[in-house]
């Protein structure tokens, strides 16, 4: 398994998938149905442009599994998963914000997040051209420029966060946002987890912490954090996952675990 070539083709998907993102967002968008809750929106745009990109990856790499957020899984012969977020900040590309994504990550083993291998990873921004890349044990990148963590300053930690869909979890996602906030210098809520994930690992964020996110929210930002030298994790003893996803440097990250699951 060549790690580069299938990072290079999923930089390859994801430049065209994110290009017929921007295509269809300047034709103006439609909501096409709703899904776990009222707030959890699909655009016929999601839908087309994972189309485009399973239908790339089965031309280039038949064997390999499929698991996307619009058309679900399918497993395959070489052991390898490509996990897809068609368009990342689905709500921001309907508003028109231009804060969305790409996320594209290939895994090895098992199909689930507890398990899986990261083998490589394309998170590309279609708004700024910004396209972010790993492969497991070769770094995390953006153009030729190698991304690493960053430590807060002594102003405190800029963190990032999100709320899950489901209205009954809401009242939780405060209260942990009350107990991370006496570390932060400040809080954002950009509304694409694979950019937050992308932006720990480039320093432009300390840290990240959400609950609720999907296999493919994460797949990739999490290979593009730990290659820059970061820690992902989710609920105590496990991998990042619906039930938590908590990103940093290895110092920052301690201090965030001890405050998310410490109610007191
Ligand atoms: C969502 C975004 C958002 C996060 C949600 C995700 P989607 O993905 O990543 O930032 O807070 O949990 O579901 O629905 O836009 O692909």
């Amino acid at each position: 398994m060549d790690a580069r070539a299938l990072e290079d083709l999923a930089v390859d998907i994801a430049r065209e998938a994110g290009a017929l993102a921007r295509r269809r967002r300047g034709e103006g968008v439609a909501i096409a149905a709703t899904k776990s809750a009222l707030a959890d929106i699909v655009t016929e745009a999601d839908r087309e442009v994972e189309l485009l990109i399973r239908d790339r990856i089965a031309q280039a790499r038949p064997d390999d599994g499929f698991l996307g957020e619009e058309s679900g899984a399918e497993r395959g012969a070489s052991g390898l998963t490509w996990v897809v977020d068609p368009i990342d900040g689905t709500v921001n590309y309907a508003y028109g914000i231009p804060h969305y994504a790409v996320s594209i990550a290939v895994v090895d083993g098992e199909p689930d997040p507890q398990r899986w291998e990261a083998v490589a990873a394309a998170v590309f921004s279609p708004a700024v051209d910004e396209m972010f890349r790993a492969t497991a044990g070769g770094g995390a990148w953006l153009g030729d420029a190698r991304l690493a963590v960053s430590e807060p300053s002594d102003a405190g930690a800029l963190l990032a966060t999100g709320f899950g869909y489901d209205p009954a979890t809401h009242a939780g996602d405060l209260a942990r946002l009350g107990r991370i906030m006496p570390v932060a210098r400040d809080i954002r809520r950009a509304g694409a987890a694979s950019l937050d994930l992308a932006y720990v690992a480039a320093g432009r964020l300390d840290g990240y912490v959400e609950r609720g996110l999907q296999p493919w929210d994460h797949a990739a930002g999490a290979l593009l954090v730990a290659e820059a030298g970061g820690v992902v994790t989710g609920m105590p003893g496990e991998r990042p996952g619906r039930t938590m996803t908590i990103a940093a440097s290895s110092s920052l990250h301690s201090r965030l675990t001890e405050r998310v699951f410490h109610e007191s």
